[in-house]
């Protein structure tokens, strides 16, 4: 399903991205979704233009686009794309096909609720519209404000957390909560990067991420681009570096914060909270709101995604644990809100306790 481009395309989207200050994850371009391939970064820069739904949902499942927010907004344009081939001019058989789209791309990720939070919005758009070329025009602009938004966010959410780092910070980071998992210019990466715009970033210690390496393939990537001082250790090595006074706070994204302020984000971020927790780190997650689940009261309700072992048993092609042996290979877990000094959104801090918090800042704008 998912396939290359020719060279001239290539050259092209290479020429574009090196216009931006950050590598962007997803660009529409000619009612199409151009998506880089970060399976492949830092290594190769590749793209894969879809203009399908189902390659979109590939795209997302094989984690050629990943990130709360990029599933979003990826989600988003899937669903238009989908629904420009519909055929039909009858406006319940097309809202009816929507449905099936929208539940296809639903299917392909369960932890990170921008998916689910995007697809509302699509779907809530096309009820507005009261003929299908009306419908269609409709959910494309809204896939558009959706991106627009959300990188938005990350820009104010930057500014917000930048305020509660001090100077000559020494921060630790998990996974890529960074511009190619946004579509702006990120959450934790978005704050350290606002930061060090104010001096304010020494150093950043970059977790590897197992088992697929985000941390070391990706957020270790763009901060070298950006010029930020940049250290990649193994997950396991976290402790020594937090117990020893080397880290002054800890800043991740998240995939998900239920209603408590329980969070969930990539697998080994419930680790480092605790070791943050017992050796006195401030830990903060940083999200835009549309993370948020207010429908759900605590962490133990987010679907939490069972991937391939596969990635536990190997890397790319190469196969090092013995064969046959069992394998569990949650992708994310689920951080206790009392671990959390803060959760930074694009709409204000929120501190504990989180059921008021967050309910405030969410419910206060709607
Ligand atoms: O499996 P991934 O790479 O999609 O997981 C990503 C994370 O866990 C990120 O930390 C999270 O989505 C926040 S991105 C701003």
């Amino acid at each position: 399903m998912l396939y290359t481009l020719s060279l001239r395309k290539v050259a092209k989207y290479r020429a574009d991205m090196n216009q931006t200050t950050t590598t962007q994850p997803l660009r529409w371009e000619d009612s199409k979704l151009v998506i880089l391939d970060q399976r492949r970064l830092p290594g190769a820069i590749e793209f894969i233009e879809a203009s399908d739904y189902l390659q979109v949902a590939d795209a997302i499942k094989e984690m050629c686009v990943r990130g709360a927010p990029a599933i979003g907004v990826a989600g988003a344009y899937g669903a238009v794309l989908g629904a420009l081939k519909v055929q039909t001019q009858d406006r319940e058989a097309f809202l009816r096909q929507l449905r099936n789209i929208v539940d296809t791309l639903l299917r392909t990720r369960p932890t990170a609720v921008n998916l689910r939070w995007a697809l509302e919005r699509i779907e809530l758009a096309a009820e507005r519209g009261s003929d299908v070329s009306g419908i269609k025009a409709l959910i494309t602009e809204e896939a558009k404000k959706i991106h627009r938004e959300e990188a938005d966010a990350t820009d104010r959410l930057s500014e917000y957390g930048a305020d509660l780092i001090a100077g000559c910070a020494t921060i630790m980071t998990h996974c890529n909560a960074g511009a190619l998992a946004t579509c702006g210019c990120g959450t934790a990466l978005g704050v350290i990067r606002a930061a060090a715009r104010q001096g304010k970033i020494e150093r950043v210690i970059v977790d590897e991420t197992r088992p697929l390496f985000q941390g070391a393939r990706l957020t270790a990537w763009e901060l070298k681009q950006e010029g930020i001082p940049v250290t990649l250790i193994v997950d396991s090595a976290a402790g020594h570096f937090l117990s020893r006074g080397l880290v002054n706070c800890v800043i991740v994204g998240a995939d998900r914060i239920a209603a408590n302020g329980d969070t969930a984000n990539k697998i080994g971020t419930y680790s480092v909270a605790d070791l943050a927790s017992e050796n006195g780190v401030p830990f903060y997650v940083a999200a835009p709101v549309s993370t948020v689940d207010l429908s759900l009261s605590s962490g133990d309700q987010i679907p939490i995604e069972e991937r391939r072992p596969e990635e536990v048993t190997g890397i790319g092609s190469t196969r090092f644990a013995a064969t046959g042996i069992q394998v569990a290979n949650p992708a994310f877990d689920v951080t206790p809100s009392r671990y959390i000094t803060a959760i930074i959104t694009d709409r204000g801090v929120a501190r504990p306790p989180y059921q008021v918090s967050l309910s405030r800042l969410i419910k206060g704008h709607a």
